[in-house]
């Protein structure tokens, strides 16, 4: 498996901090993994105390059985008898430049309001809630409320279609959604009401739509429909928390995977909360006096994890940012370190491609000195991007933390850890597992491979932030991520370990795309560009993008006697954006007779993936008919000339 980026160049940076332990507390969690988690655990408030650490059943994980706690008592109760108790938990800037500061009591007081609400329409431990909210204080809101009655919430990112929303809502069941009139994107308002209102026909088990106002639109509110406001106001602001077990599901988070259907990610509390308070403090370093900003949206995992859970457990103060990064200027996080004196910017490779696009002129004419530390997720950085990210935003003073992880890790796996360790940084590489996680990379019969050669990336026991299951499907669960390397948990991603044992992860091995740093199935893109009547049949790729990583290219066979067109291109789009989100809108379609596949009928999307790519084509032995291989052949190099 020798991969052209794969190579042994390391560009190191270094820093020096005060390094402590990293050695002495990997050396306690390979020698007594029960007991390390165990301590790691202690710092969360429990009302009951676990009798087990770990209940390994291959491959299912319990974590701190029998323990007993609630997220939201973690979050908010258990800083109200601390200085914390009147200072900020959220700092939350709207699009349009306004600035709402909620404290820590105030915060409380509105999650506990919420939840005697849910109460009161009859919801009960174990029902699922769905949220569809812009990033508005609302949203935390809405989760921590769930949490504390033990009600599971489902949230789904705010720029998916009706027909997402009627998916997840049926595959949960939930029975109340919580929407808002609209939400701004760029100045515009995006009708999230509308949206729902088209969803809540096809989704039988919702009994109430909740909505906030934010954009105050004129709308037409049904008889299951009620104000956010006047639900709550009249609630009193102490809701007792529910005492659940560690494993009792927190939350479901839908995220794309390898067949159509996105698969339901379960995560518990004891266990989740664990992973992510000690991964905040060795890799955030996080303290009183930290003004924390990630940008990511709390629709998908990094924000669930990173801005709810994990910041709100440390006790710091966070940004919580409603638009886009270019909106109005492309200067909006710039100008949100310097207004509010942010010490800690996690971001993304996308955005800082995006931005870095626009020259240094923009961040230099910002105070940025507040900062002390920057850190990616969601896919890899190249080099020029890092270095830019180092130079020009950290003023060579702040150390990066490449952060990898995925929504079924819970939390964070591979990352520097400034809390705890010495920093020598190689740009593009996330450096080491975390203390704790065992990372090995394998060849396709899961044995371990030499430093060097690409392989893929698995992790080989159980940790703390794992996910529980797929929701309502064991078989899928087990057959995704257990399957394919013994013993091991599949990541999905190709990886390869250099000479000094830096991780460098290089992308997915499977069929998911990654569209700035949004996931995507191509199989579930190919089904939503076949629900189109003129499609017969769909073919879905990626083409390397200097702004987004990678975009969606698609190749789409019509039906008998339609004629390809410009406007039937555009018009597939749109039923795209309609199916499943603006997100998955295709970079370009291109309109072909025939879509090379393998033997047994497997489009080889790979080989595609190469032909947009200009890369070489390699093996097409397995083609499905050896006599059409020169006509596919043919057809490809006529859409590799039209690329
Ligand atoms: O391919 C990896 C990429 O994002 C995938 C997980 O996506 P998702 O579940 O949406 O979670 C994203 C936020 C945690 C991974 O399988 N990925 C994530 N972080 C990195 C990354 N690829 C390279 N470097 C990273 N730091």
């Amino acid at each position: 498996m020798d991969d052209p980026h794969v190579n042994n160049d390391t560009n190191q940076q270094i820093i020096s901090l005060e390094g402590i332990k990293i050695k002495q507390i990997k050396d306690e969690a390979r020698q007594d993994p029960n007991q390390f988690w165990s301590d790691c655990a202690k710092n969360l408030v429990w009302f009951k105390e676990w009798q087990q650490v770990l209940d390994w059943n291959y491959p299912f994980a319990k974590w701190f059985v029998g323990g007993k706690l609630n997220a939201a008592y973690n979050c908010l109760d258990k800083h109200l008898t601390t200085k914390k108790k009147n200072q900020a938990a959220i700092i939350w800037e709207g699009e349009d430049g306004e600035s709402v500061t909620i404290t820590y009591n105030q915060l409380f007081r509105r999650v506990n309001q919420l939840a005697n609400s849910f109460k009161r329409m009859g919801i009960k431990k174990g029902d699922r809630i769905t949220i569809y909210l812009p990033m508005i204080p609302e949203l935390p809101i809405s989760m921590l409320a769930c949490a504390r009655i033990g009600a599971i919430h489902s949230v789904i990112f705010s720029g998916f279609s009706s027909q997402s929303i009627i998916d997840r809502v049926n595959d949960a069941k939930s029975k109340i959604i919580i929407t808002a009139d609209g939400g701004y994107r760029r100045g515009k308002i995006v009708p999230l009401k509308r949206i729902v209102d088209e969803a809540v026909k096809n989704t039988p088990s919702i009994e109430k739509v909740i909505v906030v106002k934010r954009t105050h639109e004129d709308l037409i509110m049904g008889e299951n429909d009620i104000w956010f406001e006047n639900l709550v106001n009249k609630e009193s602001s102490f809701c007792p928390p529910e005492w659940m077990e560690s494993n009792d599901p927190l939350f479901i988070l839908y995220t794309s995977g390898t067949t159509g259907k996105p698969k339901g990610v379960v995560h518990g509390s004891g266990g989740y909360l664990t992973h992510l308070y000690i991964s905040a403090k060795w890799v955030f370093d996080f303290n009183a006096t930290d003004i924390f900003f990630c940008t990511a949206d709390i629709g998908w995992i990094t924000g669930h994890s990173y801005i709810v859970y994990a910041p709100l457990m440390h006790g710091v103060t966070e940004i919580i940012y409603e638009g886009a990064p270019d909106f109005p200027d492309p200067d909006r996080y710039w100008k949100i370190v310097e207004k509010h004196g942010t010490t800690i910017l996690y971001t993304t490779p996308t955005a800082l491609r995006s931005y870095m696009r626009y020259g240094n002129e923009i961040p230099n004419s910002y105070d940025l000195s507040s900062l002390r530390l920057l850190g990616t997720v969601g896919e890899p950085i190249n080099p020029e991007v890092w270095k830019w990210y180092f130079d020009v935003i950290g003023k060579k003073n702040c150390p990066i933390i490449d952060t990898w992880w995925q929504t079924e890790t819970g939390g964070i796996m591979i990352s520097m850890c400034p809390g705890i360790e010495n920093l020598k940084m190689k740009p593009g590489s996330g450096s080491f597992s975390l203390p704790g996680i065992e990372i090995e990379i394998v060849d396709d019969r899961g044995i371990k491979i030499e430093d060097g050669k690409k392989g893929y990336l698995t992790i080989k026991k159980p940790w703390p932030g794992m996910l529980i299951s797929l929701w309502n499907n064991k078989e899928r669960y087990k057959e995704t991520y257990w399957q394919k390397a013994e013993n091991s948990f599949f990541t999905g991603d190709f990886a390869y370990q250099d000479n000094d044992k830096y991780i460098w992860v290089l992308g997915r091995a499977d069929d998911i795309l990654k569209v700035a740093g949004h996931r995507l199935g191509t199989i579930e893109l190919e089904s939503a560009f076949v629900s189109h009547p003129s499609i017969a049949e769909a073919a879905v790729t990626s083409k390397r993008d200097k702004i987004k990583g990678e975009t969606i290219i698609a190749f789409l066979v019509l039906r008998k006697e339609i004629q390809p067109t410009q406007n039937l291109s555009i018009e597939v789009n749109e039923h795209i954006k309609r199916t499943i989100g603006p997100i998955a809108s295709a970079e370009k379609i291109y309109f072909v007779n025939k879509l090379p596949k393998t033997r047994s009928g497997k489009i080889m999307r790979r080989l595609l993936k190469s032909i947009v790519n200009k890369e070489t084509i390699g093996d097409i032995s397995t083609l499905e008919d050896e006599a059409s291989i020169e006509e596919i052949s043919h057809e490809l190099d006529a859409i590799n000339k039209q690329i």
